[in-house]
C-alpha cells in the first residue's frame, strides 16, 4: 500500500525541521539541486525512523520542477508540501533569485496544486525580508499573486536592469512568495487543500551563515542582537509554527503569511533597527 507523500524542497534545515515535526508515517520526499549534498539530511531523517529519499530537482528550471512532482507521485498521494529550498542575496545573482526563489516558488505551488490530495496542506517559506521593502502599488503586488507563471518574469519592474541589487531581487521574491500564497490558497480551496506561508527572520542555517559572512554580515548581526528577542532564531521555532498551520487544528487558515523574526521588523520600522538611527547600518551600505 503506497503512503502519503510529504514533498519537501530542499535539503536544508529549516525543511529538515519541518519534516521531523509533520513528516511522521508520510514518505518524504526531498526533492533538491545537489542530491549528493543531501545525504547527511537523509541520513538524519532515516537514522530517526522516519521513511525518506532524496530525488534531484531544480527549482530554478520548470521542466525539472515539473518532473519531481510527477516522481514524487511515484511513492504515493502528495499530501503535504514543504518548500523550503532557496537561495540568499549573498548567494547568487539577482537574475538565479529571479528563477529560484520568485519563479520556482509560483511554478512549485501551481503544479503542487494541480495533484494535492483533498485535506492537504502546504506552507512555503518566505522571508521578513518582504515586509522590509518600501510598498509596492496594489497593481504591482496584483501582478505578483496573479500573473501567469509563463508572464511573471516579463513583469516591467522584475526586469533585472530595474532591479539595484541581490538583496533587492531576494525581497521582491520573498513578497511574491506572500502574494502567491494568497492566490494559490483560493486555487488550493477548490482541491480542499490549504496553503500558508512562513516569514522567518534570521535563523541560523548555513544559508543564514552565508549571509554574516557576506557583505551584509554586520547588519545582519546588529539586527538580531537588536531586536526584542536578542538573538537569531532556530529552525525548531519555526517548525513550531509549521507544526500548527499544518494540523487538523488549523482548518481555518489559509492564504496566511506568518512572521517569525524575533521582533526584529518592529525594531525596524519603530525602535532601535530604523534606518538611519545607526550611521553605517543602513541595510546595504556595509
Ligand atoms: N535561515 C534564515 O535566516 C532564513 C531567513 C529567512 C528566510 N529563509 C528562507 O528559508 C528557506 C530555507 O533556507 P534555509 O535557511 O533552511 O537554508 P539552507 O541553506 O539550509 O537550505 C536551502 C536549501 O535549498 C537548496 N537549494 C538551493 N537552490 C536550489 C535549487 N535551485 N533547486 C533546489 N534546491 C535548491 C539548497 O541546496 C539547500 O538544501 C529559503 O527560502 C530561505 O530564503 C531563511
Amino acid at each position: 500500500m503506497s503512503k502519503d507523500v510529504m514533498l519537501v524542497t530542499g535539503a536544508g534545515q529549516i525543511g529538515l525541521a519541518i519534516a521531523r515535526r509533520m513528516g511522521y508515517g508520510k514518505k518524504i520526499v526531498i526533492a533538491t539541486r545537489n542530491v549528493q549534498k543531501a545525504q547527511s539530511t537523509l541520513d538524519t531523517l532515516i537514522n530517526a525512523g522516519f521513511d525518506a529519499v532524496v530525488i534531484q530537482m531544480d527549482m530554478g528550471i520548470r521542466e525539472s520542477i515539473v518532473n519531481a512532482v510527477k516522481k514524487a507521485q511515484e511513492y504515493g498521494s502528495i499530501k503535504m508540501l514543504v518548500n523550503a529550498a532557496g537561495v540568499s542575496p549573498s548567494q547568487a545573482s539577482v537574475q538565479q533569485i529571479l528563477d529560484v526563489d520568485l519563479l520556482g516558488t509560483a511554478i512549485l505551488l501551481e503544479e503542487v496544486r494541480k495533484v494535492i490530495a483533498e485535506g492537504g496542506v502546504g506552507v512555503t517559506i518566505s522571508s521578513q525580508s518582504g515586509f522590509r521593502m518600501k510598498q509596492l502599488t496594489p497593481e504591482e503586488d496584483r501582478a505578483l499573486a496573479m500573473t501567469p507563471t509563463e508572464d511573471l518574469l516579463k513583469l516591467d519592474f522584475l526586469q533585472p536592469e530595474n532591479i539595484e541589487n541581490t538583496l533587492k531581487a531576494y525581497q521582491l521574491a520573498k513578497r511574491c512568495n506572500e502574494k502567491r500564497t494568497m492566490y494559490e490558497a483560493i486555487e488550493w480551496g477548490k482541491r480542499g487543500a490549504r496553503l500558508n506561508c512562513i516569514a522567518p527572520g534570521i535563523i541560523v542555517t548555513p544559508l543564514a551563515v552565508d549571509e554574516f559572512n557576506g557583505i551584509r554580515g554586520d547588519f545582519y548581526k546588529n539586527m538580531f542582537a537588536k531586536c526584542p528577542a536578542g538573538r537569531p532564531g532556530t529552525t525548531d521555532e519555526i517548525a513550531d509554527v509549521a507544526e500548527l498551520i499544518m494540523s487538523e487544528r488549523a482548518q481555518f487558515i489559509t492564504g496566511s503569511t506568518f512572521l517569525i523574526d524575533g521582533g526584529a521588523t518592529a525594531s525596524y520600522y519603530y525602535g532601535p533597527l530604523q534606518p538611519g538611527l545607526e550611521t553605517g547600518m543602513e541595510e546595504g551600505k556595509q
